[in-house]
C-alpha cells in the first residue's frame, strides 16, 4: 500500500478523458487502497451491487457520473433515440440496490437535465449531463460540511460518540455525514472519543469507519455490534450519530442493519440518537418506514465471507437484510444541511424542504433549528 493517507483518496471521480468512472474499491479496504476504472454499465452496476462503491451519497454521485458516461456513448443525434437509451441505462443502474434513495434521486435528477434540454442538440445534452454530475459531487461536499456544523452543536468537548456502519468520508465525497461533526470537532480540538460498531456482516464499521477515523487521528475504539449496550451502560457515550439510506416523511429511517438495535439500547440509557441526513436521502414520497424496500443480501455474507473456514452449517437458513428501520420516536433529531429537524417530523421535515426551496441555491444553507 502506498504511503498516501486514505483521506487523500477520492471516493468517486470522473475520468472523462478515458470515459471512465474511477472509484476507490472499498471491498479491498483496509488492506489495499486500489482505484479501479469502470467503463461499462455492467461494471458500474456490479461495483454498486458488490459495495465497491457504497454509502448512500457516494452511490448517488457514482450513478450520476455513470449515467453520464453511458449516455455519452449513445451514438445518435436524434433526441428520442438518445432519451430511450438514457432511460434504458438509467433503469438498469437503478436496479443495483433498492434501499438508498440517493440512487434513484441522482438518476432522476440527471433525467430532468435531459428533459430540460430536449430542444438542444444531443452533444449539448451530454455536456449538460456532465456539468450536472460534477455539480452533484461538489454539492455533496458542501452538504456534508453543513451537516457537520449543525451536528457539532449537539455535542461538547470530550464527548463519547457511538456510530454504526460507515457514514464517513468513504461513503460520501468528503467529511461523511455522521462523521462530519467528528471531523470538524477534531479540527477544532473537541477531543471526542468515538466508538465504532464493527457492523456485521460486511464490517463497514471495522474496515472503513475505524480505518478512516484512525487515519485522521481521531480517538476511535472498535467494538463488536453486541457491545454497544455495555459501553452505553458504562456511561461512555453521550450521543449516537448515524447515517441513513432513506428517511420517510414521518422520520422513520432505514440505515444499516443493526441501527434500530443501537437506537433501542440508546433509549434505555437516555443517549440521544441523531440521524445525519442530506435532503437527498429524505424521501417525502414514502410516508412511513413500512413502505421502504429493504435489500436482502446473499447468505454467504453471513456464513463464510471474512472467515478462513465456513462458520455455519451447510444449508442452514440465513436471513440477511442489509438495512433496518429505526422508528422515528427513537430519533432525537435529523441533522440535514438545512438544519436539525425535531419531532414531529411530519412537520419539521416539510419545513426543511421549504427552507431548501427558499434557498434556491444549494450552496446557501442558513443555520436554523427546527421543531421542539
Ligand atoms: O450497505 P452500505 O455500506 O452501502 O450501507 C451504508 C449505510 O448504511 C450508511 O450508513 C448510509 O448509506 C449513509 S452513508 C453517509
Amino acid at each position: 500500500m502506498s504511503n498516501k493517507n486514505i483521506m487523500e483518496y477520492e471516493t468517486v471521480e470522473l475520468d472523462d478523458e478515458n470515459s471512465a468512472l474511477k472509484i476507490l474499491d472499498q471491498t479491498k479496504l483496509p488492506g489495499k487502497a486500489e482505484i479501479i476504472s469502470l467503463k461499462t454499465g455492467e461494471e458500474i452496476w456490479n461495483a454498486i451491487y458488490l459495495l465497491k462503491v457504497r454509502g448512500a451519497p457516494a452511490i448517488g454521485v457514482a450513478a450520476a457520473f455513470g449515467i453520464y458516461l453511458l449516455a455519452k456513448k449513445a451514438d445518435t443525434e436524434d433526441y428520442e433515440a438518445f432519451y430511450k437509451e438514457f432511460c434504458r441505462q438509467k433503469e438498469y443502474l437503478n436496479s443495483a440496490r433498492p434501499t438508498a434513495v440517493n440512487l434513484s434521486w441522482a438518476l432522476s435528477r440527471m433525467e430532468q437535465v435531459c428533459a430540460a434540454n430536449a430542444q438542444k442538440p444531443v452533444a449539448q445534452i451530454k455536456e449538460a449531463l456532465k456539468k450536472e454530475a460534477i455539480a452533484m459531487k461538489e454539492e455533496d461536499i458542501r452538504v456534508c460540511k453543513a451537516i457537520g456544523e449543525y451536528g457539532l452543536t449537539l455535542v461538547k468537548e470530550g464527548d463519547g460518540i457511538l456510530t454504526h456502519c460507515n457514514a464517513g468520508q468513504l461513503a460520501t465525497c468528503k467529511y461523511g455525514t455522521a462523521t462530519a461533526p467528528i471531523y470538524l470537532g477534531q479540527e477544532r480540538g473537541y477531543h471526542f472519543r468515538v466508538f465504532a460498531d464493527e457492523t456485521r456482516p460486511l464490517l463497514q464499521g471495522a474496515r472503513l469507519t475505524a480505518y478512516e477515523l484512525s487515519a485522521s487521528g481521531v480517538d476511535v475504539t472498535l467494538i463488536c455490534d453486541n457491545m454497544s449496550g455495555a459501553v452505553m451502560r458504562n456511561g461512555w457515550v453521550n450521543a449516537v450519530f448515524v447515517g441513513c439510506d432513506r428517511v420517510a416523511a414521518n422520520g422513520d429511517t432505514a440505515n444499516k442493519i443493526g441501527t434500530s438495535v443501537v437506537a433501542a439500547v440508546a433509549a434505555r440509557y437516555h443517549v440521544p440518537v441523531y440521524v445525519c441526513a442530506p435532503t437527498s436521502t429524505i424521501d417525502m414520497e414514502t410516508s412511513t418506514g413500512a413502505e421502504i424496500t429493504i435489500e436482502q443480501r446473499p447468505p454467504h455474507e453471513v456464513t463464510e465471507m471474512w472467515y478462513e473456514n465456513r462458520m455455519a452449517p451447510e444449508g442452514v437458513k440465513v436471513y440477511n437484510p442489509a438495512f433496518d428501520v429505526t422508528d422515528h420516536d427513537l430519533i432525537a433529531g435529523i441533522v440535514t444541511e438545512y438544519g436539525i429537524a425535531r419531532a414531529p417530523y411530519t412537520e419539521s421535515l416539510k419545513e426543511i424542504f421549504r427552507k431548501k426551496q427558499e434557498a434556491g441555491n444549494p450552496s446557501c444553507m442558513p443555520y436554523m433549528e427546527m421543531g421542539i
